[in-house]
């Protein structure tokens, strides 16, 4: 089986019509969601839920978001404090999921929240959006990858990777974030903390809270997200990270209008953004990386990149990546 593939701007009608079909059988499907592509499927379906697992080969300890279409449905399945509340106002729909109490008659399966009494939520922008709204449930979607592996941007990086195991691949072209969404929690004493840096930089995310955000401690905390664990996002090279030049033979992802010493030892060279911008290297970066591990070099060197704003996500995935391997 190849997984069927059709252009949203090419066909939107079929492409909607296709995907309710494949969710109210049960089956998951990928779509594009303004972050990275994700493997969706039945929030309340737990054989649904269960093929996601299997598909992505992912650790069922790991809670899955629930996407929803707009707040009002989002009441619908979980509590939400006033905090919460004005984050949602402020960037939904857009990359930002919150950690809220599960109501317990919400109908999200446990096994989409691996048996929290927590669900993450949040509510995509576009056609993902459409498809929610017309389906009518919340969808559970992790990134459309193969467990361990780096996030989808493209239609095509989906069907590398999952096209014989889906049935359907909706195509929206390249995704405009790059990087996933941020997850964020409001403790119950208020405090708010930041569980996964994402498309949403915590400054900004900061400015409308009005207090900080707390970061994680590293290693050895409890699993609080568990897809936090530390080798994530990994390509088959290993990665080397604040690297100012290549060495020979290695794959070069640069940043910014520096020139480059020693660029001619690279084996492949790409930079993120010759301008030195933080979003469009974060858009860039899940490409490039793939891009960079398909040149064969063993090693994948990569320039600093500053941590501010979407620094902060970019830099967290490039840690994960050059994380030591299970
Ligand atoms: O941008 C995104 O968030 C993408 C697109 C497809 O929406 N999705 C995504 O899903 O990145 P995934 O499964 O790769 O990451 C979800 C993260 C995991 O780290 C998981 O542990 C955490 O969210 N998570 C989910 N529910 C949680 C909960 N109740 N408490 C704490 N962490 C939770
Ligand atoms: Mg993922």
């Amino acid at each position: 089986m190849t997984a069927r593939l059709i252009s949203i701007a090419e066909a939107p009608r079929e492409a909607l019509e296709a995907a309710i079909a494949e969710l109210a059988a049960g089956r998951p499907i990928a779509m594009p969601t303004e972050t990275v592509y994700g493997l969706a499927a039945d929030a309340t379906n737990p054989a649904a839920i269960t093929r996601i697992y299997e598909t992505k080969g992912r650790p069922r300890f790991n809670p899955l978001i629930a996407h929803v279409a707009d707040l009002g449905m989002a009441r619908i399945h979980a509590r939400f404090d006033p905090l919460s509340e004005k984050l949602a106002h402020a960037f939904w729909p857009g990359p930002l999921t919150l950690i809220l109490p599960l109501r317990p008659d919400s109908g999200i399966h446990d096994l989409a929240t691996s048996g929290l009494d927590t669900v993450g939520l949040r509510v995509p922008q576009g056609f993902a959006g459409e498809i929610i709204r017309a389906f009518g449930k919340p969808l559970a979607a992790p990134s459309a990858n193969t467990s361990g592996g780096i996030s989808p941007t493209s239609a095509t990086h989906v069907m590398e990777d999952l096209g014989e195991k889906i049935g359907l691949v909706l195509d929206g072209g390249a995704s405009d974030v790059g990087v996933e969404s941020t997850i964020v929690k409001v403790e119950a004493d208020g405090r708010l903390r930041l569980l996964r840096p994402g498309g949403i930089p915590a400054e900004e995310i900061e400015r409308v809270a009005g207090k900080p955000l707390e970061r994680p401690e590293k290693a050895g905390a409890a699993i609080e997200a568990p897809g936090m664990l530390a080798s994530h996002y990994a390509p088959d090279a290993a990665m080397r990270l604040q690297a100012e030049a290549p060495l020979e033979g290695e794959a070069y992802l640069a940043f910014g209008p520096r020139p480059v010493p020693d660029r001619e030892k690279a084996v492949f060279f790409d930079n993120l953004s010759p301008a030195g911008n933080l979003a469009e290297a974060a858009a860039r970066l899940f490409a490039a990386m793939k891009a960079a591990d398909r040149s064969g070099a063993t090693m994948i060197a990569v320039a600093p990149i500053p941590g501010h704003g979407l620094g902060e996500a970019i830099n967290d995935r490039l840690e994960r990546a050059a994380a030591p391997r299970a």
